[in-house]
Order: C-alpha cells, then sequence, then structure tokens
C-alpha cells in the first residue's frame, strides 16, 4: 500500500505546535514579525505571498506586506530592505522570487541582512548550509526532509536522487540529504541516463519546474517520492513534476500536488521568522 505523504496534514501539526511558541515567545517579551516583499504581480508569487500572510496570522507572527509595482527601482528595493533591516519589529525579511527582469536578485539578496534572512538565500547563509553549522534551513529542503521523515525511511546509507539543480531547491536539498548520511546524486538537463539514475534512487526528488516530467518507469519499486514540482497546466489544474498515478503504483511513499511539499515550505519559513525573532530579540511594533 503507497502511502500518501501529506504535506498538509504534517504542516498543520507543525502550525499548532508553533502557535504554543508563539506565546511562550510573546511572554518573555519576544513578537515574531515577518515582513514579505512583493514587487509585481506574477499571479502565482501573489498567491504564495497571500499563503505566507495567512500563515502568519494563524500562528500569531506579525505580518507586514510591501506590496510594490513593477516599476520598482532596485535602488528604491534595495533602501526598503534598509529600512527593513533595521527594524526592530521585524524579524525577518523574505523578498518573493522572481523579481522584475530589470531587478538584479544577487544584489537584492545580499542587501537582507543574513539574521534576517528567513529564506536563507543569502551567500553567508548558503556557506552555513554548505558546513552543517547553520541558524536558517532553506525553507522547500527543510520540508522535504520532514516529509522524509514522515515516510518513516532512515536517509543514512540510501541513495538520494535529486533531479533539479536550483540555488533554492536542488543545492541545498542535497546538503541536508548529505548531513543525513545520504548518498547524493544531483541530476539536470546535461545528465545523460537520467533514467537509470532515478531508477536507483531510494529517495527521488523532483525539482525540475516540467509537468509530470518523472514518469512511472523512472521511479524505483519500493522508493519514496517527493515532488517539488508546482505546475498550472490548465486555469484550475496543477500537477507535480511527477506523472503522480503512474509513480504511485510504483512508489513507497509519495507527495501528492498540491497539498504535499508546498504547504511544508510555508511551515518552515514559520519556523525561520520564530528562530529570528529569537536571534534578533524582536520587540513589538506597538512599543
Ligand atoms: N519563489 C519561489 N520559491 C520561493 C521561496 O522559497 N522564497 C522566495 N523568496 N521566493 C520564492
Amino acid at each position: 500500500m503507497t502511502k500518501l505523504l501529506s504535506g498538509k496534514a504534517v504542516s498543520a501539526r507543525i502550525k499548532e505546535e508553533m502557535k504554543e511558541q508563539v506565546k511562550a515567545l510573546k511572554e518573555n517579551g519576544i513578537y515574531p514579525g515577518l515582513a514579505v516583499i512583493l514587487v509585481g504581480d506574477d499571479p502565482a508569487s501573489k498567491v504564495y505571498v497571500r499563503n505566507k500572510k495567512l500563515a502568519c496570522e494563524y500562528i500569531g507572527i506579525n505580518s507586514f506586506e510591501h506590496l510594490l509595482p513593477d516599476t520598482t527601482t532596485q535602488e528604491e528595493l534595495v533602501k526598503l530592505i534598509d529600512k527593513l533591516n533595521k527594524d526592530a519589529s521585524v524579524s525577518g525579511i523574505l523578498c518573493q522570487l522572481p523579481l522584475p527582469e530589470h531587478i538584479d536578485e544577487d544584489a537584492v539578496i545580499n542587501a537582507i541582512d543574513p539574521k534576517k534572512d528567513v529564506d536563507a538565500f543569502h551567500p553567508v547563509n548558503v556557506g552555513k548550509i554548505m558546513t552543517g553549522n547553520y541558524d536558517f534551513v532553506p525553507c522547500t529542503p527543510a520540508g522535504v526532509m520532514e516529509l522524509i521523515k514522515e515516510s518513516g525511511i532512515d536517509v543514512a546509507g540510501k541513495e538520494c536522487v535529486i533531479v533539479g539543480r536550483s540555488n533554492i531547491v536542488g543545492k541545498p536539498m542535497a546538503m541536508l540529504l548529505l548531513h543525513s548520511n545520504g548518498t547524493v546524486t544531483i541530476c539536470h538537463s546535461k545528465t545523460r541516463s537520467l533514467a537509470d539514475k532515478t531508477r536507483n534512487a531510494d529517495i527521488l526528488i523532483a525539482a525540475v519546474g516540467i509537468p509530470e516530467f518523472i514518469k512511472g518507469d523512472m521511479v524505483k519499486p519500493g522508493a519514496v517520492v517527493i515532488d517539488v514540482g508546482i505546475n498550472r497546466i490548465a486555469p484550475k489544474v496543477l500537477v507535480g513534476d511527477v506523472e503522480f498515478d503512474a509513480a504511485q503504483n510504483v512508489a513507497a511513499a509519495i507527495t501528492p500536488v498540491p497539498g504535499g511539499v508546498g504547504p511544508m515550505t510555508i511551515a518552515m519559513l514559520m519556523k525561520n521568522t520564530l528562530k529570528a525573532a529569537q536571534i534578533n530579540k524582536t520587540k513589538n511594533k506597538a512599543e
């Protein structure tokens, strides 16, 4: 029987725990607050930002939303980040990606104070992830690790195959699996004999951004399959990077899309925000 790894259920559990943690922090004079910046009106980004705000409100985290027009200059954006870096009521800063083409993403990420970088995108935090001594775990890979835990499989010694090498998912994912003693292979568009690699995976992570790219016959029987993809193929139809129906006949455990990795990413963002609140001893805006 294939196990469905419900990120919706696991994230709901984590959020309940966090509600209690927020209460305890506030009793100690620490008020977690997350500033989210969205430049432009990309429909998918708007949904993500809205879900992040709702999660903050649910847990009791102050949410500061900055919705900027796509004519915003890089200088204006960096100025806002500087202000948020200095704001004692802001624990964490997140600038939703992708940014409009006229803005240099690296310059914006570099402007965020590493102590408030709840995405863990700043080079200082990326470096810390490499060494294993980190405060903030990148949200999507952290969510994937929680779901792997949920599957009951122990990563140590397992063949872990990641399809996709992005800075946001593929690369940090490899580090987290390595820290858990997995044997890690990263595949990408130039990988030869991809199916041979994926069929060797005890843990297969799809993060390519191509709808249903991983077919059922690319999955090893009994594997744990984690689908990071969220692809809109029709106005109300979302699919992952894995051909779900075919893969679930082969896998021991698999994540659905939607309701798999997506909600976990947000739960991990909340976790990083609580960590940032403790590091920065965040004050309440009213004080
Ligand atoms: N765009 C897609 N995923 C993410 C994420 O995890 N953080 C930010 N800031 N932007 C994103």
